[in-house]
């Protein structure tokens, strides 16, 4: 390292090789630049200066391990996140599922805090379907799995989120739908009514290591693979596929694509500007 914000490829390595024999994660393919990134923010929030002190620090401190998973991963997100996107699920594609089975398990891989969940839960709820669903929702970082259990959501962020339900189902001529009576507020905090979470399991789990361990109708894993390269976009996406009901569907984030990737013939375009696919090929 030349200086102490130039961090070579072969730190990276080092560090990644690190990570995987001590703590089995594998984060060689994430995408480069915006790991190295999340790698010098972490050097500079602890002050450790270098990316060998961080290594040290990894090696002899396992406690740390967990915040470090915070720190590099990103857990931007909100509700109803691409109104259009949501609107699509409400006509086309959670009739479609629940007309051929009467019932709709969905997993959201890479769920961060959980608005994309409470947003599924409400889109359920107001079709009526919310005693069909099992939902299923993952993310790789502890912290921010235990803060999505809470089904809180800071008040600054309430506006951004109205914004977008009403984006998403706002019809011309009617009163705004309003997202606030699913909340209550509680100081700084909206707290989600949690007697609509009974059909929601929060869990830790890894795209890149952990296992394939259900099938889904639908899943979501949206501006996750973002921040994978291309090897582990192939590698996830063939878990994706094999957690699939054969014509279940799979939606992605708006800017990722499943075009170049290996498993693409197994699925068809059902929405491109909305990055929704269905599995067609065990
Ligand atoms: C930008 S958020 C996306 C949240 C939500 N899906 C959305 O679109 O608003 C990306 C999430 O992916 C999670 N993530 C990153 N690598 C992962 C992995 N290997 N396994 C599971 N989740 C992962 C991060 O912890 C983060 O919470």
């Amino acid at each position: 390292m030349s200086t102490e914000l130039d961090i070579e490829i072969a730190d990276i390595r080092r560090l990644t090789e690190l990570i995987k024999d001590k703590y089995g994660y594998d984060f060689r393919d994430y995408a480069m630049s915006s790991f190295r990134r999340r790698i010098k923010r972490v050097i500079e929030l602890y002050k450790f200066k270098t990316v060998d002190k961080l290594i040290q620090v990894l090696d002899t401190t396992p406690s740390f391990f967990e915040e470090f998973i915070s720190e590099i991963t990103v857990n931007v997100t909100e509700m109803f996140r691409d109104p259009t996107f949501w609107r699509v699920l409400k006509e086309q594609i959670i009739p479609n599922i629940i007309m051929n089975h009467d019932r709709i398990s969905i997993w959201h891989a890479g769920c961060s805090s959980g608005e994309e969940v409470l947003s599924m839960v409400i889109l359920l709820y107001e079709m009526g379907f919310l005693d069909k669903a099992k939902i299923t929702a993952t993310d790789i970082d502890t912290a921010i799995i235990n803060k999505a259990k809470t089904a809180t959501i800071a008040q600054k962020n309430m506006e951004l989120n109205q914004k977008n339900y009403q984006a998403a189902f706002g019809v011309e001529g009617a009163p705004p739908p309003n997202l606030r009576k699913y909340f209550r507020d509680v100081g700084q905090e909206a707290v989600f009514d949690k007697s609509l979470l009974q059909n929601v399991t929060y869990r830790k789990h890894d795209l890149v290591q952990g296992p394939v361990f259900s099938k889904f109708d639908l899943v979501l894993c949206r501006n996750v693979m973002i921040y994978f390269n291309q090897n582990l976009q192939n590698a996830v996406l063939a878990k994706l596929h094999e957690s699939l009901f054969k014509y279940g569907y799979l939606a992605i984030g708006s800017k990722e694509s499943l075009i170049w990737c290996d498993i693409a013939n197994k699925f068809i375009v059902v929405n491109n500007e909305e990055k929704i696919y269905k599995k067609i090929k065990d």
